[in-house]
């Protein structure tokens, strides 16, 4: 979601609108703004596009010099009116707006409203304001500082208050940049809503608290002790700001990964009831066998989402791409599940798959990241991944969001059919917890992967091998690769190669190998052995301290140790490092390549 905070002399109403403008591509389902002015503090905001929050500013007419805005992308809650930001108390002095997910936020609200506080929305968000009001006694910042002692998870939170002529403000996770100017300050959740009005500006790190008033902006820790932020002057054009300073949106998004796996994750799990609380009204006992139906990328999240579901909740499960099932007149009942993963929620084959089983009888669901989207309104209940606007045509965060996704539906299955104990499923559930800690760790492999890149980007083909779980991710990886550097590339189970790909083997022809601990790493090791044999070029990713595979493979990119169900999520990062790297060597449009669109709407 898109965050803009204004203090100083001009009329901050258009400062936010013109800001939120230039953060709509981070989301755009409802927008807000509380500003600051000779009545008060007031609120207006509207669920839809900016421009319907524009419409309504025309008629209200709200003039004051310190205000903050949003641009939401639904988590908690849909998007209506009420749930849209900013969200205030009930006397209406205190306005709040959150980026992120508040994980305690149910006993937070149950123990506010036995306090006597009342909610208006559904979202996590308005928490925050209550939280506030009760610990506000005349100090707004050190009342935010209190309030954040309590709240667990992700956020970027930003407070205003009736009384008092300055913005405070926090984050975790979640972005936050301090705009700097002369006799007024700025916050911004990117870099473009400030590009108009400054250059100077502080990129906030997590944990840090801000104060931002007309003359100064002070930054403090959660403690209050001072802490010295850099000044940055930024020389990023506004296109460059979009892509948050990365040379593509393709790497953005890869980099974005920790986070959009902490709001996929984040507040769903129950660590201790040892389940996930994904909102829906399905009851999974009622299952006999789930279909996932999707394309390109998705379908290989369908693919992991088959093994899980097999492998923990233990019922039938197939994954096929949609154009073949759509038309080939499968068997269908209403003990079906139909699962459509889909990125954008318009894939026509998708959308007309999801139809035909529906049409057949099947109970439905989507796994969706596109708020609204086509098939969101063809099936009956939806699991939104929450991965934000996903923009390089090649699909990367939507695919880890979409396998935390699918790791989140096999539990609540397997819970509810009892083929999982609770203790399993906390343990399962505290790995999961790991996971953005883990694909950080694995972004930061970059380098090593650059340098495989450099060694191999000449070649003609590159085979990808992978087992059980790592076989879908096996073949997202030669997809990567296909797609955005135009390099030939295959991927086989790797149990499966003596079958015919061993054929193609020989020493101009670099093999990927997932080859991280697991139930069938021995296997794969053989698997390793049978390539070496034949001349090929081994890169393996395996599982740091392993002290076999470099006496096998040329080159290996270690990854941190993760539950062998969870690798994929972790695993997929540095084979979409290496498309991206072969693709920039090779001088590829990263973000759009040749032939493909982002969104396929036609048959
Ligand atoms: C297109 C894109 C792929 C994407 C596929 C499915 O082919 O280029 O990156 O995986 O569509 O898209 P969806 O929006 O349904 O996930």
């Amino acid at each position: 979601c898109g965050i803009v905070g204004y203090v100083g002399f001009r009329n901050a109403t258009d400062i936010l609108v013109d800001g939120l403008r230039r953060l709509e591509y981070r989301g755009y389902d409802s927008a807000g703004v509380a500003v600051r002015t000779a009545e008060g503090l007031r609120v207006v905001k509207r669920s839809g596009k900016l421009a319907a929050l524009e419409a309504l500013l025309k008629e209200e007419h709200l003039e004051g010099p310190l205000g903050v805005g949003h641009t939401r992308w639904a988590t908690h809650g849909a998007p209506t009116d009420p749930n849209a930001h900013p969200h205030t108390t009930e006397d209406g002095k205190i306005a709040v707006i959150h980026n992120g997910i508040i994980e305690n936020y149910l006993e937070l609200k149950e123990a506010l409203l036995a306090r006597g506080h009342r909610f208006r929305s559904e979202t996590d968000s308005e928490v925050f304001a209550h939280l506030v009001e009760e610990k506000y006694q005349g100090d707004l910042f050190q009342a935010l500082r209190e309030a954040l002692k309590e709240v667990r998870g992700a956020y970027a939170v930003v407070v205003v208050h009736e009384d008092h002529e300055e913005i405070v403000a926090a984050r975790t996770v979640s972005p936050l940049v301090v705009g700097l100017g002369a006799g007024e300050n700025f916050l911004a959740s990117d870099v473009p809503a400030l590009l108009p009005y400054t250059r100077r500006v502080i990129f906030l790190h997590d944990g840090d608290l801000v104060r931002l008033t007309r003359e100064g902006v002070e930054v403090t820790d959660l403690a209050g002790n001072p802490v010295a932020r850099e000044v940055v002057e930024v020389d990023w054009t506004l296109e460059a700001a979009e892509k948050g300073g990365f040379p593509h949106y393709m790497l953005k998004e890869i980099y974005e990964q920790p986070w959009v796996l902490e709001n996929t994750l984040g507040g769903r799990l129950r660590e201790e009831e040892g389940d996930v609380d994904l909102g829906l009204a399905l009851d999974p006992r009622e299952v006999e066998r789930v279909h996932f139906i999707a394309c390109g990328t998705a379908a290989y999240a369908g693919w992991y989402g088959k093994y899980l579901m097999e492998i923990l909740a233990r019922i039938p499960a197939e994954w096929e791409v949609a154009s073949e099932y759509r038309y080939r007149d499968p068997v269908v009942d209403g003990k079906t599940l139909a699962v459509a993963i889909s990125q954008s929620g318009e894939t026509i084959d998708t959308l007309e798959g999801i139809r035909e089983a529906k049409a057949k009888g099947a109970r439905t669901l989507g796994v969706i990241n596109a708020k609204g989207s086509s098939i969101t309104r063809e099936v009956e209940e939806v699991l939104y991944i929450h991965a934000g606007p996903e923009i390089g045509v090649a699909s990367t965060k939507a695919y880890t969001a979409m396998l935390a996704a699918m790791a989140l539906l096999a539990v609540r299955f397997a819970r509810a059919r009892g083929t999982l104990s609770k203790e399993a499923a906390q343990a399962l559930i505290r790995e999961m917890r790991k996971l953005p800690r883990l694909v950080e760790e694995a972004l930061e492999k970059r380098p090593i992967v650059a340098h495989i890149a450099e060694k191999y980007h000449q070649a003609q083909d590159f085979l990808f091998l992978g087992r059980h779980v790592q076989a879908p991710t096996a073949y997202e990886g030669a997809l990567k690769l296909k797609e955005i550097s135009y390099i030939h590339a295959e991927a086989y189970p790797a149990g499966e190669m003596k079958h015919g790909p061993i054929a193609l083997i020989d020493e101009r022809l670099p093999v990927v190998v997932l080859a991280t601990r697991g139930p069938l790493y021995e296997k794969t090791l053989s698997n390793i052995q049978e390539v070496r044999a034949r001349g090929g070029k081994v890169i393996a990713v395996a599982t740091e301290g392993d002290e076999e595979i470099p006496k096998l493979a040329q080159d290996v990119i270690y990854l941190p140790e993760v539950h062998p169900l969870l690798a994929p999520i972790v695993s997929v990062v540095p084979l979409q490092l290496l498309a991206y790297e072969v693709a920039v060597l090779l001088g590829r449009d990263v973000d759009q390549p040749r032939n493909l669109a982002k969104s396929v709407t036609v048959e």
